[in-house]
């Protein structure tokens, strides 16, 4: 096949069209995206690689536990809601390649796969609830038979929930936006950080859906650019009017009166602030200075009502993900780096958490 031969991928119901390497753009890819998942199970696990996004929308067949754990561990799947449907397909996957002939064995090996599955990456609360669904159901089974049948239907349980909780959250946010707004977003909270339909940007897709027209601001997010090369890709694909702006550019946005309202997902809502991507606090500090709402939009299964934000811990990633881009390298060798991959912004300056539930203004949160 010519290198610029389109090749026809259709797996689940995640339809799409890659073109080789050397010829493709975003523009490129025929995408069935709306109602496409980012994570999937079709006689075996499977995800989209994010890390080759914005060129490549390649499905990757995951194989074995050690190797969902990479994939989590470089950004493959990521996201908070997408790392639950992971944590829960990937019981499925312990269970369905162990060769485990009785309960008490096989739920041993279960749960030394929970243990590194949930310590892949630590602050996205999602992952853990999402490995401690599928292990409770599966510990309901008397037979290993059982129990792997009963992770993979809790694991596509999680998946298909997510889906219909993003679309009745993102049904309660858009009420919060007017026509005309131009919204300001950070990382990627969409469909590629879910399994399908997003948190942030779900909110912003229901309201374009209801017919309102709405500008978006995606901040680049340094250093691992979720907002520039997975949010722009995706408004692109959907067709909403979206501008990259460098994440040190939204105060002067804001001060420009360019910005309406800010959104934001989350990986994990303690009793007192929000965990999201690194930069986040800093758009929620500017947002309160110029009078602009700050809404944060996620799923009641990302709030963690046991702790507060000093119990947290921020997962803190490579040095050489800031040292390095593209395989160019960007300062001294040897310099010393901080790299941690999320901040916490206390609730007094969130205007609102949008949940399936409807919206809360802290200090009022969502029931149980
Ligand atoms: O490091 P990442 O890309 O997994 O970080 C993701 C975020 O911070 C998202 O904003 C968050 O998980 C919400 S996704 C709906």
């Amino acid at each position: 096949m010519p290198t610029s031969a389109i090749i026809l991928l259709q797996a689940n119901n995640f339809k799409f069209i890659a073109q080789h390497k050397n010829n493709n753009t975003s523009e490129d890819l025929l995408l069935s995206m709306s109602e496409s998942k980012t994570i999937w199970w079709d006689d075996g696990l499977w995800l989209v690689d994010q890390t080759r996004l914005p060129g490549e929308l390649l499905p990757l067949r995951i194989k074995s536990v050690r190797q969902l754990i990479e994939a989590i561990k470089t950004l493959r799947v990521r996201g908070a809601p997408a790392l639950g449907a992971a944590g829960g397909y990937g019981i499925a996957l312990a269970a369905s390649l162990s060769p485990a002939g009785n309960a008490a064995e096989l739920m041993d090996e279960l749960e030394n796969a929970a243990d590194m599955i949930k310590g892949s990456r630590p602050t996205a609360i999602n992952l853990s609830w999402g490995v401690d669904r599928a292990m409770h159901a599966a510990a309901l089974q008397e037979t290993a038979e059982d129990i792997r049948i009963a992770a993979l239907r809790e694991a596509e349980e999680i998946a298909e929930e997510d889906i219909r909780i993003n679309k009745l959250l993102g049904k309660n946010g858009a009420r919060l936006l007017d026509d005309g707004d131009h919204v300001l977003t950070h990382c990627n909270a969409g469909r590629l950080a879910c399994v399908g339909w997003g948190t942030a940007l779900g909110v912003i897709r229901s309201a374009v859906a209801a017919g309102k027209h709405i500008h978006v601001y995606s901040c680049e997010t340094r250093p691992l650019h979720q907002g520039s090369r997975l949010t722009c890709w995706e408004m692109n694909a959907d067709k909403i009017p979206v501008t990259l702006i460098c994440d040190n550019m939204s105060g002067s946005l804001m001060r420009k009166g360019k910005i309406d309202k800010v959104i934001v997902g989350a990986d994990r809502i303690t009793r007192d602030a929000v965990f999201n991507k690194i930069g986040t606090y800093s758009h929620a500090v500017l947002a309160k200075h110029h009078k602009i709402p700050f809404y944060v939009a996620a799923p009641l299964s990302t709030f963690d009502r046991l702790h507060e934000e000093k119990d947290i811990v921020v997962e803190e990633r490579d040095g050489e993900e800031i040292c390095c881009m593209a395989g160019v390298r960007l300062a001294p060798q040897g310099i010393e780096v901080y790299n941690p991959a999320f901040d916490a912004t206390p609730l007094e300056l969130v205007s609102g958490l949008i949940t399936e539930k409807g919206v809360f203004r802290p200090p009022l949160m969502p029931p149980i």
